[in-house]
């Protein structure tokens, strides 16, 4: 099988100004994962690659530049998991690791748990050989200024507004068959410290399962863990259902259920893929089984 990536860059409503940028971010995140697919790599690898392109880019919500928390600091979550032992690794509520994927990456491998946070977390990340930074080198120049507008504006939904970004995720089928998925956020702009949403959550953020497919969501977490989204799309792909409808069919019950925004991409175990949204728009970019790449908006 030829393999598939698709990644996303958050379901939003992304302003024209930011659209070319969020396209380039979705380029630079297939340049980063497919090299390692057409070289005979693993889905996992492929996947955690494309998700560092897209945490180091600061115009999305993940890595450097994410939102900050209403102290004023970022505090980051992520997610990875692979699909042939349903094993995952996650990390939440860290504020000293650039590239809280390959962190979640160490979680799935070298321990015996599925989530660290906070602390924790970091330490494994010392014990791990993995860097740490400090907090202030995870904040953009932007999102001071966003969250010093929020403050001034009482924090007001008005206020966050203008300063939205999207979480950021990706879904490979490498050449041997096997579905990875991943999803890392900053969560939402000026949340409570210590505010953790669906992205790290396995079943909400990501889910892969090499006998159905794989799945990574963004949106409003509090909505999307009421409903286990990615789960839930997984489950869709199981009952016979395609790509694109179990996509659509889980951002209805998204909006329908418990009235949330969101999207979510997906690739089922032939390669085939589905990408959805209720948002104005959704940066994704995906090459598909045909060797076609698509990137939007
Ligand atoms: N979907 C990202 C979050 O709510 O944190």
């Amino acid at each position: 099988m030829r393999p598939v990536l698709i990644v996303h860059g958050g379901a939003w409503e992304i302003p024209p100004v930011a659209v070319s940028a969020c396209r380039a971010g979705c380029r630079r995140a297939l340049d980063a994962g497919l090299p390692i697919l057409d070289g005979g790599g693993s889905a996992l690898d492929a996947v955690e690659s494309a998700i560092v392109a897209l945490e180091d880019d600061p115009i999305f919500d993940a890595g450097y530049g994410s939102h900050l928390n209403l102290r004023g600091r970022v505090q980051l979550d992520a997610i990875l998991m692979e699909g042939a032992t349903l094993n995952a690794g996650a990390v939440a509520a860290v504020e000293r690791v650039r590239n809280p994927i390959c962190l979640a990456r160490r979680v799935l491998e070298a321990s015996p748990h599925v989530l660290l946070v906070a602390d924790g977390a970091e330490e494994f990340a010392r014990e791990q050989g993995i860097a740490l930074c400090e907090p202030e080198d995870l904040v953009a120049p932007s999102q001071r200024q966003a969250w010093l507008r929020c403050r001034e504006a009482g924090h007001s939904s008005a206020a966050h507004f203008p300063s939205q970004q999207g979480t950021v995720g990706a879904v490979a089928i490498d050449g041997a068959g096997r579905i990875a998925a991943g999803t890392s956020t900053g969560g939402t702009c000026c949340k409570y410290p210590g505010r953790v949403g669906d992205s790290p959550l396995i079943g909400c953020g990501c889910y892969a399962d090499d006998e159905a497919g794989g799945a990574s969501s963004t949106g409003w977490g509090e909505g999307i863990m009421k409903i286990v989204m990615a789960k839930t799309a997984i489950e869709m792909l199981r009952a016979g259902r395609s790509p694109q409808e179990a996509a659509d069919g889980s951002i209805r019950l998204l909006s329908q259920r418990v009235k949330g925004t969101g999207g979510l991409i997906l690739v089922d175990r032939q390669g085939r893929v589905g990408a959805s949204f209720s948002t104005p728009n959704m940066a994704f970019a995906y090459r598909d089984a045909t060797g076609a790449v698509v990137i939007a908006p």
